[in-house]
């Protein structure tokens, strides 16, 4: 933000439980929402944006970036299925990208590799400060306690939460992984059913919870021979994602393009 010029965003997904609390979140961040996109047959298009907040201008949702609306960040919280239309959205109009849609394949991530050789992007599974720290905490505990300790990853969501493992969750493996120098693709075990055989060395195992209105909830837990250390992150309202979301957005405006992590700004 520049001496009291807001920031002006485009929302893509704007019609889900993120986008919504984005719309509503904004103005409290001196961000100004000046596109609300939903899908291309989405009944929303056309319709009034509730809590919208573009210099006083009401919004309406719209399956078209209209060029006019000056946006210069795209925030994407949508579905993966949906997720190469934003990159192609923001790097078409040359916006910076910030996104939080889970799900991506390995296809996905290398398209925000290249989208970021033209403008700046950032992408990050969680947007908490709380699990951006939990991270960076089981990545140490696994790396001191070594391979005596198993760890495992309990992560609880939502009834209609679409992809499993979370990405949060997949990250916080990843943290381990590094912590005890391998690669998640080598120790991860997604699924355990019928007869298994003892726990295979140097696992990291997932399990998943779905249920009701959890908001998201993710454990590390490494289990010893007679210990047993657990860190756990409880995030209670989906406002703590849109914060995080909205302080990178208001962050990114102007800086080269690149890929930056969460890190950068909670630095
Ligand atoms: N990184 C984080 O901190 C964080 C936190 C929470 C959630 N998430 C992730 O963010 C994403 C959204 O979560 P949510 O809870 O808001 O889900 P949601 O309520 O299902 O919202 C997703 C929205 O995306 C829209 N959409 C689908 N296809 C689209 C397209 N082609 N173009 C534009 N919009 C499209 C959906 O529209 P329709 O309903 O019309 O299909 C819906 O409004 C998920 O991937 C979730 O895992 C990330």
């Amino acid at each position: 933000m520049t001496a009291g010029v807001p920031v002006r965003i485009a929302i893509h997904g704007a019609g889900g439980r993120m986008g919504r609390a984005l719309i509503r979140a904004a103005p409290r961040a001196g961000l100004a929402v000046v596109a609300a996109l939903v899908r291309p047959a989405s009944p929303l298009a056309g319709v009034a944006v509730p809590d919208s907040h573009a210099n006083g201008v009401p919004l309406d949702y719209s399956a078209a970036l209209d060029p006019d609306a000056g946006a210069t960040v795209l925030v994407d919280f949508s579905h993966a299925e949906a997720f190469d239309a934003a990159v192609a959205l923001a790097v078409g109009h040359g916006l910076a990208l910030v996104s939080g849609t889970t799900g991506l394949d390995e296809r996905q991530q290398l398209l925000l590799d290249d989208a970021a050789r033209r403008v700046p992007v950032l992408w990050a599974a969680n947007f908490s400060l709380g699990v951006a720290l939990l991270e960076h905490l089981a990545e140490i505990a696994a790396a001191r306690l070594g391979p005596g300790f198993d760890a495992e990853i309990v992560e609880a969501h939502h009834r209609l939460k679409r992809d499993a493992p979370s990405g949060t969750a997949l990250a916080l493996g990843e943290a381990v992984a590094r912590g005890r120098g391998t690669t998640l693709a080598e120790a991860a075990a997604f699924a355990r059913h019928g007869q298994t055989g003892a726990r295979r060395d140097g696992e990291i195992g997932f399990a998943v919870v779905r249920g009701g209105d959890i908001v998201g909830e993710h454990t590390v837990m490494f289990a010893g021979v007679g210990e047993r250390l657990e860190l756990t992150h409880r995030a209670t309202s989906r406002d703590v994602f849109a914060a995080g979301a909205l302080r990178a957005a208001a962050w990114i405006g102007g800086r080269p393009a690149g890929r930056y992590r969460l890190a950068n700004i909670f630095d």
